[in-house]
């Protein structure tokens, strides 16, 4: 590949689509190839969302054919509609950065036991990488086809890594989540609507019924070797666009004091450019990270006082949309081509 790079992004018209269509507009080395839609196909992008984006969707189909135009794909499309796509592109030769479930889990058992389908590309599970990328950057270098974590897992795993790498995370994992409304994506739900989510605060799938919960298991129950920690989880829907607030409830060996667990996340992080550690008895708000490609992270102990015991809240935030989805979905593009991480997101 050359210093500059044509991407595709299958499913434009969606949220996640929409915000690749701006991350690439202003990225050095990378430029919009073509676009495309489904119920949209035949419509430019600027008649889908508001916007100078006088673009045309055109429908996968078409997109197949024309994969020879890109280097790259980028897909943004449902859980499960992925895995055929991927499938096509990966084989076409092209990149493939998929922002869906489909190649996020290894093993296809973990797609029937959480998503309830048979997947239907196994033989290219080994191949995908996850793209946490201030935790398996090494992997990603080089990679043809790499699966963006999902938006809470991004905030989780990137909160409580540091502890579980130290074998320092007790069980269970308490985490109480909340996202803005463009999580659920473009899709039209009641729930969803103004006058059901406006001034209101909602849990849905509480307890161990995400299928988040996947990724959190893969990740911080082996990063220091397998372990079998529950994680409970309660994710709310917030009246807010955008942004993700993980609240986490942990408990660490009682010789660990809070000194010892700062130095642990200043060293794991440190120079990480997407990183923002908050000073110590600040936790994170919303607004320290939507519109940003950064996940901010504070810890307290519960106890407040001199003896602050064993039990601490860690939190972290992200922009679903940015650090979430596709602003990560860039670093990870980045990183496989070589380009410096950073490019076209600060
Ligand atoms: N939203 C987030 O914060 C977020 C964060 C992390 C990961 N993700 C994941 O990223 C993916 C995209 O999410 P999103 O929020 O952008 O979704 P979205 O707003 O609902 O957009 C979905 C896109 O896929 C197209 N599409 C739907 N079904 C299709 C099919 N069968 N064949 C071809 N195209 C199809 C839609 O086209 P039309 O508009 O023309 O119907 C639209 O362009 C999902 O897997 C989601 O779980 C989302």
């Amino acid at each position: 590949m050359s210093s500059r790079y044509r991407a595709g992004i299958v499913g434009a018209s969606g949220y996640t689509g929409l915000e690749l269509v701006k991350l690439i507009h202003r990225h050095p080395h990378l430029e919009l190839g073509w676009l495309t839609g489904e119920r949209t196909a035949g419509q430019t992008l600027s008649q889908v969302h508001p916007g100078p984006w006088d673009l045309p969707l055109i429908p996968l189909e078409e997109a197949y054919a024309r994969a020879g135009q890109v280097d790259a794909v980028f897909l943004c499309l449902p859980h499960g509609a992925s895995m055929a796509a991927v499938q096509r592109f990966h084989r076409a030769g092209l990149l493939v950065i998929d922002l869906s479930a489909d190649f996020r889990l290894p093993d296809p058992a973990l797609y029937t036991r959480w998503y309830g389908v048979q997947h239907t590309a196994p033989e290219l599970l080994a191949q995908a990488r996850y793209g946490l990328c201030e935790l398996f950057r090494e992997t990603l270098r080089g990679s043809r086809l790499i699966a963006v974590p999902g938006c809470y897992p991004t905030s989780v795993n990137l909160g409580l890594y540091p502890l579980a790498r130290a074998g320092w995370l007790g069980d269970p994992v308490i985490v109480d989540a909340k996202s803005g409304i463009s999580g659920a994506g473009r899709k039209v739900q009641l729930r969803y609507h103004f006058v059901e989510a406006n001034e209101n605060i909602a849990p849905y799938s509480p307890g161990r019924r995400h299928r988040h919960i996947a990724e959190m298991e893969l990740v911080l129950n082996r990063a220091n070797g397998p372990v079998e920690r529950r994680f409970l989880f309660t994710p709310h829907l917030l009246p807010v666009s955008r942004g993700i607030l993980s609240t986490m409830y942990v408990r660490v060996p009682p010789d660990v004091d809070e000194s010892a667990i700062w130095a642990l996340y200043r060293e794991r992080y440190a120079g990480e450019p997407f990183i923002h550690l908050l000073p110590p008895g600040q936790l994170p708000s919303l607004a320290h990270t939507v519109h940003t490609n950064r996940c901010a992270i504070g810890l307290i102990p519960v106890d407040p006082g001199p003896a602050p015991g064993t039990e601490y809240v860690v939190a972290a935030s992200i922009d679903n949309l940015l650090k979430g989805a596709s602003g990560q979905a860039i670093q990870c593009f980045n990183i496989a081509v070589g380009l410096d991480e950073t490019a076209g997101l600060l």
